[in-house]
């Protein structure tokens, strides 16, 4: 997104508590980053996202730190070869110089923001490095712990590595991931819980209760508007619309009596795929390996 077209969305900024500055892309790829960021800390807004961190250089890092709430580095593999096996890149060495210049110059600041929290992908071959991610955490002293995210495959190769794939080894998973984090004193976020918790609270409505579209747009740099973050069909688009009316408007309005109704629910929403919602059972919502079309208006090329 570019700084002019962040800027259609000004009028928002007097209304927003909280804003998350990413969305399916890796957003310090976006070259207008800092003057959007700049531009938002003018506001008492609470600001957050999430990177892989390799382009988290010091020059970005001046510009967060204490004035970032919250960032949460994502990182799948501990070690530089399963790094390199998840992420595609040997990149481990550099997130974790890019995490000590930044922790420097929290320190030099006397700052505790930004907060950083580690984002894991649970795949059924990453699992056992649990431990070694709790202990990353301590060591880059991430004080908002380790986030889990349970993988969804998107090709037939990786079906085999999803949680319901072998759900006992996930089961024992969780446990482990929960006892190491207490021992070790780390805050623990398994995002879609464990399978019990999951099985319990997806139950009646499939997906676990959702209030995000009362609180939360999700805009692209398109112009795009979609109710939340995983839902396939934009509601309007910001260059066209204003983002006020879009928000008060009737097609969100509908969209909302279809989330948490089992009677009336929105198709989105019967196969939630969001990490915080979503069945961890439900083969359609974890497994997209045969689709040809994704979220927020991706397609299969
Ligand atoms: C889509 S990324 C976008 C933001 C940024 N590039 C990052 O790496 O944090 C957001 C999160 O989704 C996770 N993720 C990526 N692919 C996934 C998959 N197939 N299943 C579950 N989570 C996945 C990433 O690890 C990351 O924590
Ligand atoms: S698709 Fe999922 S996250 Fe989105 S509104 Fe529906 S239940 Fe909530």
């Amino acid at each position: 997104m570019s700084y002019e077209q962040f800027m259609r969305l000004e009028p928002l900024l007097p209304h927003l508590e909280s804003i998350t500055l990413f969305g399916k892309y890796e957003p310090l790829v976006c070259k207008d980053f800092t003057k959007i960021f700049n531009k938002i800390s003018e506001y008492p807004i609470e600001s957050y996202f999430s990177t892989n961190g390799i382009k988290l250089t010091r020059e970005i890092a001046e510009s967060l730190v204490g004035r970032l709430k919250y960032l949460t580095v994502s990182i799948t593999g501990f070690t530089p070869d399963t790094y390199k096996k998840s992420m595609g890149a040997r990149q481990l060495d550099r997130v974790k110089e890019n995490l000590r210049v930044l922790n420097e110059l929290k320190a030099e600041r006397r700052t505790e923001l930004p907060m950083l929290r580690i984002s894991t992908v649970a795949m059924q071959d990453t699992l056992d490095e649990i431990e070694l991610a709790l202990d990353f955490v301590n060591e880059f002293d991430a004080v908002e712990g380790l986030q889990v995210t349970s993988f969804k495959a998107h090709a037939d190769h990786l079906r085999h590595l999803m949680p319901l794939s072998d759900i006992e080894n996930y089961r024992k998973f969780c446990r482990t991931a929960m006892d190491y984090a207490e021992k070790i004193g780390v805050k623990l976020d398994l995002q879609s819980g464990d399978v019990e918790s999951n099985e319990e609270q997806t139950r009646d409505l499939g997906h676990r209760y959702c209030d995000m579209p009362w609180h939360r747009l999700s805009l692209q740099a398109n112009g795009d508007v979609f109710a939340c973050p995983v839902s396939y069909d934009p509601i309007g688009n910001f260059l066209e619309t204003p983002i006020l009316d879009i928000w008060r408007g009737s097609t969100l309005s509908t969209f909302r009596k279809g989330v948490n109704d089992p009677e009336n629910m929105n198709e989105d929403c019967k196969n939630c795929t969001h990490c915080r919602h979503r069945s961890l059972l439900n083969p359609e919502a974890n497994d997209f390996s045969e689709a040809e079309r994704y979220i927020a208006g991706m397609t299969r090329i």
